[in-house]
């Protein structure tokens, strides 16, 4: 494929650089802010996803013996469960820089174009959301990811010439929620296609008492638990529970988090034990109370609870999916009799309560 090209997309790199920031590692070192100071950048403080990262270990060192680059990788699963962490790690262990962005901020042939020319060899492109790509931006992509060059026309009609631009060996990781939005020839060209997986309570536990240990938080192994159970097995969310509860335990108590503290202060955040929030639980209350039970169309329960799609979809349904609380049909979403035991539901009662309107 050509890509029409003018001077500017290359004059412009810089700038470019600039408005989409691309983050090198020692943008992304402490102090930055929460999310990045709390970051694992090695294998060894990374927590969980061991059957990913046992394959990642042996990907790196294989790469390494060879002295290539490592073959493209693509992360797939719900946010919030370490997608871009695990991208800085493989910089770190690679021993190269990363340059980050999303698939959102490369809207125009030349924000690809840009970054890709910018790249030194060896080096991680790390791009978010990698579904959301445009069909320009994904075709300026396979040529460079294939073979390492970019297929260029300048000019105009008459004019026109076509330049082909090599490029540094590089390594692209791309990151998605929605691995079946992406299209077939993308997802072909990634030698590693890797599913994060919800972490246990465990996990979280440790995540919780790490996370604790650098933000200089007390907190004892059942308060870690008892925030671990109520975190939808999602670091993003343990990181930010441990927080609201250190938060609370320092207002009202002595700052020392113990389970009971914890479950208090969850509690008030209406965090039920389950992990589910507000939004979670009108969803399912939603759909028994006004679409008996379901099967009800995603668009529908957006507009009523005054939510866009893709939140829902992202957000909040992964959890519930996985947790068994909600169904996915193909006329629509349904709740499961354990999300009707969930909200202390009997499902036939309702059922026949609903009947009798
Ligand atoms: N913080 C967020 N994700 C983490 C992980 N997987 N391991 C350790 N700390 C984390």
């Amino acid at each position: 494929m050509s890509i029409i090209a003018d001077d500017n997309d290359f004059k412009n790199t810089t700038i470019r650089e600039k408005k989409n920031p691309v983050t090198k590692p020692e943008i992304l070192e402490p102090d930055k802010n929460f999310e990045n100071t709390i970051r694992p950048k090695t294998f060894d403080t990374y927590i969980g996803q061991s059957a990913l990262k046992d394959t990642l270990k042996i990907t790196i060192e294989a790469a390494k013996k060879r002295e290539l680059p490592l073959d493209h990788l693509l992360f797939y699963g719900p946010p919030g469960l370490g997608k871009t962490t695990l991208a800085g790690v493989i910089a770190q262990e690679m021993g190269v820089d990363i340059k980050i962005t999303s698939a959102p901020a490369l809207e125009r042939p030349r924000d690809i174009i840009g970054i890709l020319m910018s790249l030194q060899g060896g080096e991680i492109l790390f791009i978010d959301e990698i579904h959301r790509l445009n069909k320009v931006a994904e075709e300026i992509l396979y040529p460079a990811m294939e073979d390492f060059y970019l297929d260029m026309t300048t000019g105009k009609s008459q004019t026109v010439k076509t330049l082909r631009v090599p490029l540094p060996k590089f390594t692209l990781i791309g990151a998605t929620t929605k691995a079946g939005e992406l299209s077939g020839p993308l997802r072909d060209r990634f030698g590693i296609i890797h599913r994060l997986e919800f972490y246990t309570h465990d996990e979280l536990s440790q995540v919780i008492k790490r996370t604790a240990e650098i933000l200089n938080i007390e907190i004892d192994s059942d308060g870690a638990y008892a925030i671990a159970k109520r975190s939808r097995g999602t670091p993003r969310i343990a990181n930010r529970l441990i927080k609201r509860v250190s938060d609370y335990a320092l207002v009202k108590y002595n700052g020392k988090i113990n389970s009971k503290i914890a479950n208090e202060s969850l509690d008030t955040l209406q965090i039920d034990n389950f992990g589910l929030d507000t939004t979670d639980r009108n969803l399912l209350k939603l759909i028994i109370e006004k679409y008996d039970g379901g099967p009800v169309g995603i668009e529908t329960i957006a507009a009523a609870l005054g939510e866009d799609v893709r939140t829902l979809e992202d957000v909040c349904e992964p959890f519930l999916l996985q947790a068994g609380l909600l169904q996915r049909t193909p006329r629509g979403r349904k709740v499961s009799p354990a999300g009707y035991r969930h909200l202390g539901l009997n499902i036939q009662a309702e059922m026949s309560q609903q009947s009798l309107f």
